[in-house]
């Protein structure tokens, strides 16, 4: 048996790499499973695989990729066949990219949105100002751009979801307490140079960051569990003074950036409103200690 479902696209910000860490940090127990910045959605995967997933609710502000979640949750056959058609080729991918999604069946966006993101520069999503997908074909040689087994069995997962598209805040409509809520926003930037927040054309501010860190007390205060990812910046450290939550320093590898220097090992945090392990807290104490020292 393979390890499936795994993710399907490749996402900016995707979570693979932390993935053990994340599993390490996730509560004991709970009930429903809330992503709202679903993306690739990494660690709803990896909850499934390790079977603990009773019953999910899954966002994104992209409805782009939230409609291709849904069509392979709900026919991921048609998608197939239509995957299977498509040949790796430069001019198909213009002809294909150049198409309006508003006027695509749901297997057709979905192959469509499958087969740009696999064979596109660097596999990003990204968008211009009115929300077209502008990014430029890839020189792959053979990239496999989808998987019949990985598909049917994210189809099987996705079973135990809903999906909406939707801003972060939806959560506070769904959230009930005993479940748990793992937010991956896009990133505070680490300097200016790194501010990459075009998943979608409405970009992520301070202000969104701010409204994002209510919600999480708001969750608090109606005993739901949360985990944040972040960047490692003053200004998380700040947003979640005197908040209860703990934060954890992590390390990741980021390759999406455009500067090749940015490349390599990262500090990123992670924070939580339950009690992580001892060995993170302990992490936690040095780390804040270090900004609050500066
Ligand atoms: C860092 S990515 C998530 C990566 C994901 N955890 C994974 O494993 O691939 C951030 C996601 O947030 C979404 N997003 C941006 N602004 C949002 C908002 N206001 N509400 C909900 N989702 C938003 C983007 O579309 C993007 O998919």
């Amino acid at each position: 048996m393979r390890n499936v479902p795994q993710p399907f696209l490749k996402w900016a910000g995707g979570k693979r790499q932390l993935l053990s860490v994340l599993m390490e940090s996730i509560p004991e127990q709970f009930e429903v499973y809330h992503e709202p910045f679903l993306g690739g959605g990494a660690l709803f995967f990896a909850l499934f695989r390790a079977n603990k997933i009773k019953k999910a609710f899954l966002s994104d502000i992209n409805c782009e990729l939230i409609e291709t979640y849904r069509a392979i949750r709900d026919i991921p056959n048609e998608v197939l066949s239509l995957l299977q058609e498509y040949p790796h080729d430069e001019e198909f991918f213009y002809n294909l990219r150049a198409l309006n999604p508003a006027q695509l069946s749901r297997a057709e966006c979905a192959a469509r949105m499958i087969y740009l993101n696999k064979t596109c520069y660097n596999g990003l999503y990204r968008v211009n100002k009115k929300g077209q997908f502008n990014v430029p074909f890839g020189r792959y040689r053979n990239p496999k751009y989808y998987d019949p087994e990985n598909i049917l069995a994210v189809s099987q997962s996705l079973q135990l979801a809903q999906i909406e598209c939707a801003s972060f805040e939806v959560v506070l409509q769904q959230a009930q307490p005993g479940d748990f809520v793992y937010f991956d926003p896009p990133y505070i930037p680490r300097n200016t140079t790194s501010d990459f927040t075009s998943y979608t054309r409405h970009g992520f501010s301070l202000e969104d960051q701010k409204r994002l860190r209510n919600v999480c007390l708001e969750l608090t205060k109606r005993n739901v569990c949360v985990l944040l990812s972040n960047s490692y910046t003053p200004l998380i450290f700040e947003l979640f003074e005197n908040s209860g939550f703990e934060i954890n320093i992590v390390y990741a590898n980021r390759f999406i950036n455009s500067n090749a220097n940015e490349r390599g090992k990262i500090k990123e945090v992670l924070l939580a409103n339950y009690p992580l392990q001892r060995a993170r807290q302990l992490r936690l104490l040095e780390h804040t200690y270090e900004y609050t020292t500066r």
